[in-house]
């Protein structure tokens, strides 16, 4: 039997007090990891992951920290080698589509932050956890992109080229790693069902036609990008490196040219 095993690991999945994030934390532990639950606001969520990973026998413990600010980062990261005496897979999850709003009429401001949360945030993170993952020649880090690494998405340029900025990020630090047994990898969720997108699976017509957009013709469960994550961040994936691995149900592969073309 095939087992994901990731006993004697230490874990730190940002943005883990809910959506993605959150099973990802607990999937990790199932998998027998510390995990470092980190949260920017909200400490219920992140108690409450903490609480249902111990009560299921695993280890974890919250962590909170504004991802977007490097000295809190350090500190985080920091936090983590001391609980737990190093650091093994970090899991750049923590991100914000942002508001709605086209280039011309929106608030730089806005922009900004959104790549402060999903693009520097993973980089401080990583930069980081490196230093902790070379002593042992042992890490995974996975960043959390989205099919929008891919696809363009009419007012959502700043989630749109911060997540293409993470995607080349990934691969750049791979190759600069790949040498010191460390291993870089993305996923790209497609429509999960999750807070960040609930003003679409909440309204019929918006969710149908979201549904249009994906070839399963549903939207993704939080857990199935959790697996997907366990997986890659465990021995069993130890050859792969530098690429993006799309968790979308089939959005990618254009389900309109199932008709016509
Ligand atoms: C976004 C979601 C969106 C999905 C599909 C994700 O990256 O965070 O809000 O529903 O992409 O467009």
């Amino acid at each position: 039997m095939i087992t994901i095993d990731l006993q004697d690991r230490v874990a730190l999945v940002t943005g883990a007090s809910g959506g993605l994030g959150q099973a990802m934390a607990k999937t990790l532990a199932q998998a027998g990891a510390k995990v470092a639950v980190h949260y920017g606001k909200d400490q219920d969520g992140a108690h409450r992951v903490v609480q249902e990973i111990q009560q299921a026998g695993g280890v974890a413990a919250a962590f909170s920290a504004d991802i977007a600010d490097p000295g809190a980062v350090v500190k985080l990261v920091g936090g983590v080698e001391k609980q737990w005496g190093g650091l093994d897979i970090l899991v750049n999850n923590a991100g914000m589509d942002g508001p709605r709003a086209e280039v011309g009429k929106d608030d730089p401001k806005l922009w900004e932050k959104v790549i402060a949360v999903d693009l520097l945030g993973p980089y401080y993170c990583a930069r980081s956890a490196i230093p902790l993952m070379e002593k042992h020649r042992r890490g995974v880090i996975v960043n959390v992109t989205s099919v929008h690494e891919f696809i363009p998405w009419e007012g959502f340029s700043a989630y749109t080229s911060a997540k293409a900025g993470l995607s080349m990020f990934t691969k750049t630090l791979a190759q600069e790693t790949a040498n010191r047994g460390i291993r870089v990898v993305a996923i790209a969720p497609g429509a999960i069902q999750t807070p960040i997108n609930q003003n679409v699976w909440s309204d019929p017509q918006a969710l149908q036609d979201l549904d249009r957009k994906i070839s399963m013709g549903r939207l993704g469960k939080p857990e199935e990008v959790a697996q997907v994550v366990a997986f890659l961040a465990s021995d069993l994936a130890s050859y792969i490196t530098g690429t993006t691995l799309a968790v979308d149900g089939g959005m990618l592969i254009y389900p309109d040219f199932r008709h016509g073309g």
